[in-house]
This record gives structure tokens, C-alpha cells and sequence, in this order.
């Protein structure tokens, strides 16, 4: 047997001197078909797959299929550098429809980090074609994750910029409010005053004539499913305003519908100048996302006769593009927003009616259809749970057909927004047992 040669994103890879694939099937669960909400694996298990916001729509939707192998077979790809084809206005002129009307251009790029990237830089230019040169910084929150790349890595706040050096300079962070685990003590109205004051602050000490951009996730993702309140994110809105600061809004995973709203921004009722796209817009189909832009960015950058030096070779290439138009499609035939609030609220209040009693679960909380359970020591301390205990924990989840995502003592659930009643009850079941299994302190439901 071959030595194992890939190395996968965000993994604790095994020594591979002396692995092979079948090693390493053992390691990982190794995914080899799947069809709506569900998986298979290699050994004949089916589970049900909630391990990231990405299938909005299931996997191996017929509609999406067919409309991506028809385009396939028409137009299998076209540069967008100088040239064009006729999915990507189509698709822009939709993600405006949706994502809100003082938006005014679309630009594609190939994933997340990519957007983010896109949006950082739009920002700096917004300000040099009106010489503010000096505007150039950028404040994100405490716990956010924004991406990979080096801007969009430099505005992570998870620890994980440390193994490259150092970023791009003039990246700030301020605390989130998270209720869990606030930056202070206090009831939650001081919690809130107290980051918005220290946000106040940070600014005034940068200068509001050097700062670019607040970049912000209205639900945080990969840090546990946490969602600011819309009060705060209003008036984290209003002081970028005062001090003419833009709002750049990463909606790579809340994006498109997970929250039961097209964007988290609706429902959070604030219009960002920037907003970033990504895993919900092609619901897997095809790598890509999207910054979608305000007219006023806009009139700084093409209308005084500005020039983008930025993209990429595959930029809105024209399979991801009618990708995106079928799932946005299926999404409105389906009243898939609908489903998603509705089924959210349903899996939301089960959780919490059902762990209310439960002490290793520190919180339950979510948006729509993206769901997570905080596991601690006890509720008193709240301290982590013992990496061990996560790692059964998992185990059991898989054990009891659901691929979810632990992380950090928390099981984060992104199920598709298209998944049936039935299919809601299965997986609050089965969490739910598996739960009971490892921590006990469940009542009896069913
Ligand atoms: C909020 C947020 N922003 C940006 C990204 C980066 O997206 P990608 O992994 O597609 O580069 C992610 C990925 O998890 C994310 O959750």
C-alpha cells in the first residue's frame, strides 16, 4: 500500500511516514455517497450530515445536478477578466434582489477567505480614491473567524495566526459579547454597554481617521454558534457610521437562508456597505463566493474612474453561477426560509426544554438552522469540558447516526434547510440520546 500523500485543512494529521489511505480510514470517517440530509460511509453507515452550514439544499439535489451539467455541457467555463457570459449578471442581479437594494455590485471569488479578502481591500481602496490614505485599519471581535488568507487571517481572533508569523499590520480586536463567557461580570445589559464602550474606546485610541472597517460575524461560526444581539449589532452599526468607518458584514456562513433569512443582516435589520457570501450560496455544488457591494463604495470606485487590481483566473465562473441561481430558486419554490425558522425554532426550544436539567450543558443557542450545545464542567464554573469526555461524546454522536461538528466542547449543527419534520425529530433524538448516553441528566421525551 502507497504512503497517505494528502494533507487535509484544520486537522491533527497522524506521523504519515508510514500511514496509507486505509490507515487513515480508520482515523477519519471516510464519506463515500450521499443524497438530501444524508451520508454513507465506506463500512455501509448512514448518518445524518451536520457537520457544516455548506448543503443548504441537501446533496445531490436532481435540480441542481441537471441545471449544472446542462451548463456543463453549453459552456463548461469562461474567463470573466475582459470577457463575460450571461450567468454572472443574472446571479448578481439576484444576490442584490435578496441581500438588499443598496447593494450595487457583485464581485465572485472562490471561496470565503476569498470574499473577506475582497471586502478588506475594497474598504482600503473606498478611502485611498477618496485620500483618506490613512484609513486602512480594521477592527474585528474577539472569538470572530473570518478565513485563511493573510488579511482575512490577520482579523481571526482564534489563535491560529500564530503558526505563520505575522499578519497585515493595523488589525484590532475588540471583545464580543458573549453571555457564556462575558468579558466581565454582569447582567447582560452591562455586558453589552461595557464591549460597545470598550469598542468606543479602541476607536478613539486608533483614530477614526485610520480605521477602514469594522468586519463582523452577526452569529459567530466556527467559535461555537454564538449570535450578538440585534441590539448591540445596531449600535456597533450606528458608531462605524459616526465615525465614517465601513461596516463589512461576513456572512460566509449565515449567508444564504441558514439564519431563515436571506442574510442575517435582514433579520438583524442593518445594511453593511460590504458583505461577504459564501458556503450557502452554491450549497456545495461548486466552490465560490461572492462581496456584494453598496452603491456608495460603488461611486468611490468606479464612478471617479477607479481600477480593481484583484481577483482570480476562475472568477464567477459560469458552472458555480447557475449553481447558485438553481439553489436560490429551489430555496424560494420550496419556502425553504420558512422551513428553516420554522424547524430552527422547533430543534431550538427542544434542546433547551430537554438539557434544561442537564449539567455538563452550559448553553443552547442558535439562529434558524444553525444550532449548538455548550458542554462544561458544571454550570457554576462553566469550565470546558475534559477533551477526552468531548472525543466519546463525538463518538457517540456518530454512533447514534449524526455527523455533527464538536469543537472545543461544543457540537455545532448546520442542518440543510430543506430537511423534513421527520427528519428533525431524528436528529433532536438522537442527540439527544447520545447526550444522555455520555452525560446522563436527561428526562424522559419520547
Ligand atoms: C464566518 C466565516 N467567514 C469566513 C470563512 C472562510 O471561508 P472559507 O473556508 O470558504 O475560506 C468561514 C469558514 O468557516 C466562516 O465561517
Amino acid at each position: 500500500m502507497n504512503k497517505y500523500n494528502v494533507l487535509h485543512p484544520f486537522s491533527f494529521m497522524p506521523n504519515l511516514q508510514d500511514k496509507t489511505e486505509e490507515d487513515i480510514k480508520g482515523l477519519y470517517t471516510f464519506l463515500e455517497s450521499g443524497k438530501g440530509c444524508w451520508v454513507n460511509d465506506d463500512k455501509g453507515n448512514k448518518y445524518f450530515y451536520a457537520t457544516t452550514a455548506v448543503p443548504t439544499v441537501g446533496l445531490g439535489n436532481t435540480r441542481v445536478v441537471e441545471a449544472i451539467h446542462k451548463q456543463m455541457e453549453r459552456l463548461s467555463f469562461a474567463s470573466t477578466c475582459g470577457q463575460t457570459h450571461p450567468y454572472v449578471q443574472k446571479l448578481a442581479e439576484k444576490l442584490i434582489s435578496v441581500a438588499g437594494d443598496h447593494f450595487s455590485l457583485c464581485f465572485y471569488t472562490m471561496d470565503g477567505s476569498g470574499a473577506i479578502e475582497t471586502a478588506m481591500k475594497l474598504a482600503r481602496q473606498h478611502f485611498i480614491q477618496k485620500g483618506l490614505h490613512k484609513k486602512s485599519k480594521f477592527i474585528s471581535f474577539d472569538g470572530n473567524y473570518h478565513g485563511t488568507m493573510f488579511a482575512s487571517g490577520s482579523v481571526t481572533n482564534m489563535g491560529i495566526q500564530e503558526s505563520f508569523g505575522e499578519g497585515i499590520t493595523g488589525c484590532y480586536t475588540a471583545p464580543f459579547p458573549n453571555m457564556l463567557r462575558p468579558p466581565l461580570e454582569g447582567t447582560e445589559e452591562e455586558i453589552m454597554a461595557y464591549c460597545l464602550q470598550q469598542l468606543e474606546k479602541l476607536i478613539a485610541e486608533i483614530s477614526p481617521d485610520e480605521i477602514a472597517a469594522i468586519i463582523f460575524e452577526p452569529i459567530q461560526a466556527v467559535n461555537g454558534i454564538i449570535p450578538m444581539s440585534q441590539s448591540f449589532l445596531q449600535q456597533v452599526a450606528s458608531l462605524a457610521k459616526k465615525n465614517n468607518i465601513l461596516l463589512i458584514a461576513d456572512e460566509v456562513t449565515t449567508g444564504l437562508g441558514r439564519t431563515g433569512y436571506w442574510t442575517a443582516s435582514e433579520y438583524y435589520g442593518i445594511k453593511p456597505d460590504l458583505l461577504a457570501i459564501s458556503k450557502g450560496l452554491t450549497g456545495g455544488y461548486f466552490p465560490m463566493g461572492a462581496t456584494l457591494i453598496s452603491s456608495e463604495v460603488e461611486s468611490t470606485l468606479i464612478r471617479e474612474g477607479g481600477v480593481f487590481l484583484h481577483g482570480s483566473t476562475q472568477c464567477g465562473h459560469p458552472v458555480g453561477c447557475v449553481a447558485a441561481l438553481e439553489l436560490i430558486s429551489i430555496i424560494e419554490e420550496e419556502n425553504l426560509l420558512d422551513n428553516a425558522k420554522h424547524l430552527g425554532e422547533n430543534i431550538l426550544s427542544t434542546f433547551k426544554d430537554r438539557l434544561k436539567d442537564c449539567e455538563h450543558v452550559g448553553e443552547v443557542r442558535g439562529q434558524g438552522l444553525m444550532i449548538s450545545i455548550e458542554f462544561v464542567t458544571d454550570r457554576q464554573s462553566n469550565n470546558t469540558i475534559d477533551f477526552s469526555l468531548g472525543e466519546r461524546f463525538s463518538q457517540e454522536l456518530r454512533r447514534h447516526g449524526v455527523l455533527g461538528n464538536y469543537f472545543n466542547g461544543i457540537l455545532l449543527l448546520y442542518p440543510p434547510l430543506n430537511l423534513s419534520e421527520g427528519e428533525a425529530t431524528f436528529l433532536t433524538n438522537k442527540v439527544s440520546q447520545a447526550i444522555n448516553q455520555i452525560f446522563g441528566g436527561i428526562n424522559k421525551y419520547e
